[in-house]
């Protein structure tokens, strides 16, 4: 499984163009008025990057097939299986008062309709121990990763998709939901089988083209017609997944609620800052209908809108233009634009008029000045949004610790923190500090 928004940003990054924007050290955050009280500062993790040894995950079972686009496999991750009660110290430990995780739902439901009583309690502790931090508990049903016979039956792709996702949605919420603080169904559920309309002209070809023998290979080692994980880059039919993604998005909804009515629930999506780099505003708006527009309505009756940011791209009459000559590059060479994220705040609360959690944002990068640069300026910008009325009441950095970038393999450094690979002993960067300030002051 391809990080595909990354892939989608780095299609055209690095190339020179005339577009214009500050350099990097002139762009300290301005000061702000402080956040409302109680804001949410949280960091975020998913149970398949972070646990480990995650073995009945279509994941995994991916990243062992022949040919696999998995460029490592991910093993141990930061072993937070294990080490979860450290994760939240550290969150704790770096001034934040919310962490995001989400739930392994091949290890709860480990074969079809079995559920196991020993996982949720696994993750009941988790929610637990957030609790006895002071910590508030924002959990993920599912963030990309299925079970191993959920992808076998089709994946998102076959009709009883949603109706699987909502029973597994009512168990997991009937052990877990009375002490959650937010819940989300989906993650980043939009991005599904896009990647032609995101890359246009065939530019994703190659990746699709890899991704389908990868998963023809675990049809074949399965014996089934299709095997269709949760992130798939080739989806067969992406009208017939988008559609099933949503009905799953309102049955997991309504499955939560029906257990604890009061329990916030929204959908987190991926969103750019898109932009018309002339007068034509045609291809943007094309862009922002096709990846945004059906998700905004069916987000329309959540509690909240959960919005997940990390780039900003710049739209011609006919397609995406290459970043900045002088752009803050990430290790992907990606533009790091700290004012993405209230763009793309905006452009989601104009379209779902639904209270806004920025659940994910963040950037790959080896050097953490620029992460250290890119949190206070990115939240001056938010910061302003608000200002302008916008109702957003919480922003979870991605991630807490660096972890497995799917198909990327433990290459990218998205952490506030390092992992030791060998000792899995976790170590704040200094942007961590940064950002645990700002948690601490409730102010740039
Ligand atoms: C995903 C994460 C991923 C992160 C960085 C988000 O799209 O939710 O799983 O690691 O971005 O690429």
């Amino acid at each position: 499984m391809p990080d595909r928004r990354q892939l989608l940003a780095s299609a055209l990054a690095g190339v020179a163009s005339g577009l214009a924007r500050p350099a990097f050290a002139q762009l300290a955050a301005p000061a702000s008025a402080p956040f409302p009280k109680g804001f949410l500062w949280g960091a975020a993790t998913a149970a398949y990057q972070v646990e480990g040894n995650n073995v009945n995950s279509d994941v995994w079972a991916l990243e062992h097939m022949a040919p696999s686009s998995f460029s490592e496999r991910s093993g141990d991750a930061a072993n937070s299986f294990a080490l979860w009660p450290e994760d939240l110290d550290l969150v704790k430990r770096l001034g934040l008062n919310t962490y995001r995780f989400s739930l392994e739902w091949a290890r709860i439901e480990p074969a079809r309709g079995q559920f196991s009583v020993a996982m949720l309690d696994h993750y009941k502790a988790m929610i637990a121990g957030c609790r006895a931090r002071g910590l508030h508990p924002v959990v993920t049903f599912n963030h990309f990763t299925t079970p191993i016979w959920f992808a076998a039956n089709g994946g998102w792709s076959s009709p009883e998709a949603p109706g699987l996702f909502a029973r597994y949605c009512r168990r997991a919420a009937e052990h877990l939901a009375e002490h959650i603080a937010y819940a989300t169904t989906l993650n980043e559920p939009n991005l599904v089988g896009m990647l032609e309309v995101a890359l246009p002209g065939g530019r994703g070809a190659k990746l699709m083209a890899a991704d389908k023998a990868m998963a023809a290979a675990a049809a074949r080692a399965y014996g089934v017609p299709l095997f269709l994980s949760g992130n798939p880059v080739y989806v067969p039919d992406r009208f017939a997944v988008q559609a099933n993604m949503i009905a799953g998005h309102k049955a997991g909804r309504e499955a939560i609620k029906a257990v604890r009515a009061d329990l916030p629930v929204g959908v987190s999506l991926a969103m750019n800052d898109d932009q018309a780099a002339g007068a034509d505003t045609d291809m943007r708006d094309s862009m922002r209908a096709q990846l945004y527009d059906p998700w905004l309505e069916a987000a329309s009756s959540d509690d909240f809108i959960g919005v997940q940011n990390y780039y900003r791209a710049v739209w011609s009459k006919t397609d995406k233009l290459p970043a900045p000559k002088d752009a803050v590059l990430n290790e992907g060479g990606s533009e790091i634009y700290p004012a993405s994220l209230s763009g793309a705040v905006r452009y989601a609360y104009s379209k779902c008029a639904r209270p806004v959690f920025v659940t994910e944002h963040g950037t790959d990068v080896a050097d953490d000045t620029k992460r250290a640069w890119l949190i206070p300026a990115a939240l001056a910008h938010l910061r302003r949004v608000m200002d302008e009325g916008i109702p957003v009441f919480g922003y979870i950095h991605w991630s807490l610790c660096d972890n497995y970038e799917w198909f990327q393999g433990y290459k990218p450094k998205y952490g506030l923190c390092s992992v030791d690979r060998t000792t899995f002993a976790r170590t704040p960067k200094p942007s961590a500090a940064v950002f645990g300030a700002i948690a601490g002051r409730n102010a740039i």
